[in-house]
Order: C-alpha cells, then structure tokens, then sequence
C-alpha cells in the first residue's frame, strides 16, 4: 500500500496498472490474427476484464481523486487501444498480401520443356502482308470496327437497295435512333478507304489490316469475324495495270513463283471497272476439293480502279486524280499459305493446331 497514486484516494497502485498494461501489450503483439486481437482487446478492455474493474471502484472514492484517477485509467485506454489499432493494420496488411498471393496467377511463367507462347497464325501472314507492302513504299494505316451506314455504305457508293446493307448480312448496332446515322459493325474494310481520302493528303499509298464483321455461318471458308486487308492506292495517272502488277507482287512475295493469279471481272459499287482476283488452291494444288468447291481456284478478294463517286464524296477531283483499291480475306489467304482445310481452326483454340505454327 506505499504504492497509491496522488494520495489514500488511489484504488489502485501504478504497478498494478503497468502490470494490466504489460499484460495486455504481451496479448495484443501476440495476436495472430484478426480475431485473436480482438479477443484479446476484449480481455484487456471489456466488461470482465481487470481495466474495467478498477473503472468501477472509482464510484467509491473522493470526487478529487476520482478525477485525478480517471484521467490515469483514461490515458491507459488509450494507448492499449492505439496499440490495438496498430496491430490490427498489421494484421490486416499481412492478410491482403497472403490473400493476393494465393491469387496471383503468373501468366508469363514459361517452364522449361514447356511451350512459350506465340502470336496467332492470323497475326503472322497479317504482319507478313504488311511487311511486304512497307517494302513496296506503303503506309500501315487503321479504322474503327464500329462505323456508320455512311462510311460502311453511302460514301462507298453503295446504293440503299443494295443487299449487302441487308441485316441479313450486316450486325447493325442500336446505338443510335435515326436510321441515317444507323451504327454497325464494319462488314469490310473499305469504309477506311474514305477515311484516308477525307484527311485530304495526296498521293495515298496505303495498307488497312483490320478485323472485319458478316453475318455468316461458319463454314470451311467462312467466319462470321474475320480480317481483310485493304490497299488503296491515289496518284496521278495510275492505271488498271499498276492495280494487276501490285496483285502479282504480293501473292508472289507470300506464295512463291510457281503459283498463278487471275482476275475475273466483278461488280462493286466503288470500283469500275472491278475484278475478283483469285489463285491456285493450296490445298489442292489446282485440282478441285471441298475447300475450293471443286474449282482449283480461290478467291482472295476483291479489286478495282476507285470509283469517281467516291473520290467526290471525299472532296477529291476525279480529273486530277485515279487509283485502284483492292480488299482481301487475311484467313482465308493464310489458310492456302499453310494448307489448313478448314477456317474455323482458326478459332478453335486448339493448343495441338496453334503450337504447329510456332
Ligand atoms: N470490300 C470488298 C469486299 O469486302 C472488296 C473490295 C475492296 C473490292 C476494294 C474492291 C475494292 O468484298
């Protein structure tokens, strides 16, 4: 009893505090987890614990000593409940650490023996195609996948009854009310064409990769998404053979010498004259099967000298100026490339048909 604080009022001595004090630190550095240190705050400042207890008896003594006390008792409260504050931040930082690192997932983890991953075929013969074209002095140029009926159709020439703006062939988006200004995925990529012609620079040497929308049912030479990959040419004085002399130059630069090109004359309404251009079938080596429905031929695209309607919806003069455009399925040329008799391997996600192309 030589021990009371600030007088006979104390009811309790300051060892008895550092001991509740000790005691409670010990319990709350000890905690392991988020509920074992609330336990232990429990035990150290709840209703049954020795803390409380004294914060009882201090109704039995002096008001002056009770005031004195309270203020101990209060001081002690907190800096058990700091302590208890501070640990549970670090309990809950080491909780959220364990937590991401269960769910970590290392994508990049390539084990040895293992297959490292690659780009798609599709991706190859896409940046194969652009090499040979910067070769030849072009521009790698892009467009939006979304377009309006303006882009897609009306400044490409292609009038309203035309059954290629039919839904039965077009995935038209409801973005926006008015019919005119109707959204819709890009069923090719010549709306790109009026793209390059509006920046209004000239001459265009240009090249237009790009993923392309048809409602189509997938079939051997079918997807309904697929890529094309768009030339556009405007110069002075280009003529339709500048158009078959590029032709030949890339199918050659992909394939090889020994294959054959043709063209067959064709309508599209921004070209005139036009042309589908076709080539040997791969698969077949010219002689008829299913990929090429017994034709020996298959057809990569389309092509043809700008039409004047579109360079004038573009603001550019048809007097001063002539090109050529042609428009090609990128699938479909990787598939002769590579010999693979069905398209839709493509999307299949086959691990045994991908690693062959590593
Ligand atoms: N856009 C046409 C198609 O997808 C191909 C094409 C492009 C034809 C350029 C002529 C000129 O079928």
């Amino acid at each position: 009893m030589t021990d009371r604080m600030a007088g006979e009022d104390q009811p309790f001595t300051s060892a008895e505090l550092g001991e509740i004090e000790a005691e409670a630190r010990a319990a709350i550095e000890a905690a392991s987890s988020l509920p074992a240190l609330d336990a232990a705050e429990r035990d150290a400042l709840g209703k049954r614990s020795r803390f409380s207890g004294l914060y009882r008896e201090l109704g039995r003594i002096s008001p002056d000593g009770r005031k004195s006390a309270g203020q101990v008792l209060h001081e002690l409260r907190r800096r058990l409940e700091d302590m208890a504050d501070s640990r549970r931040a670090e309990l809950e930082a080491v909780e959220r650490a364990e937590r991401m690192a269960a769910d970590h997932l290392d994508l990049s983890e390539v084990l040895p023996g293992e297959l490292a991953g690659h780009l798609h075929l599709v991706t190859e013969v896409r940046e194969q195609l652009e090499d040979v074209f910067v070769g030849m002095g072009y521009e790698i140029a892009e467009g939006p996948e979304v377009e309006t009926d303006w882009y897609n159709f009306q400044a490409l020439n292609i009038p309203l009854d035309h059954p290629a703006r039919s839904s039965v062939d077009t995935f038209f988006l409801e973005l926006a009310g008015s019919e005119d200004a109707r959204y819709l995925l890009r069923t090719h990529t010549s709306p790109v064409q009026i793209h390059l012609l509006e920046r209004g620079e000239l001459p265009i040497y240009a090249v237009v990769p790009g993923r392309v929308y048809r409602r189509d049912t997938p079939d051997a030479t079918h997807l309904p998404v697929f890529h094309q990959l768009e030339g556009l040419v405007i110069d002075h004085g280009i003529t339709f053979g500048d158009l078959a002399g590029t032709i030949d130059t890339f199918v050659h630069a992909i394939f090889g010498e020994q294959v054959s090109t043709r063209l067959r004359p064709a309508y599209f309404p921004f070209t005139e004259p036009s042309a589908e251009f076709e080539m040997t079938c791969q698969i077949c080596g010219g002689s008829g099967c299913r990929t090429c429905s017994m034709t020996g031929w298959i057809e990569l695209g389309g092509c043809g000298m700008v039409h004047p309607a579109v360079l004038e919806a573009t603001g550019v003069d048809p007097e001063e100026w002539t090109g050529f455009a042609f428009g090609f399925g990128v699938d479909r040329l990787a598939i002769m490339r590579h010999g693979i008799s069905d398209m839709r391997a493509f999307v299949e996600n086959d691990v045994r048909f991908l690693r062959q192309f590593a």
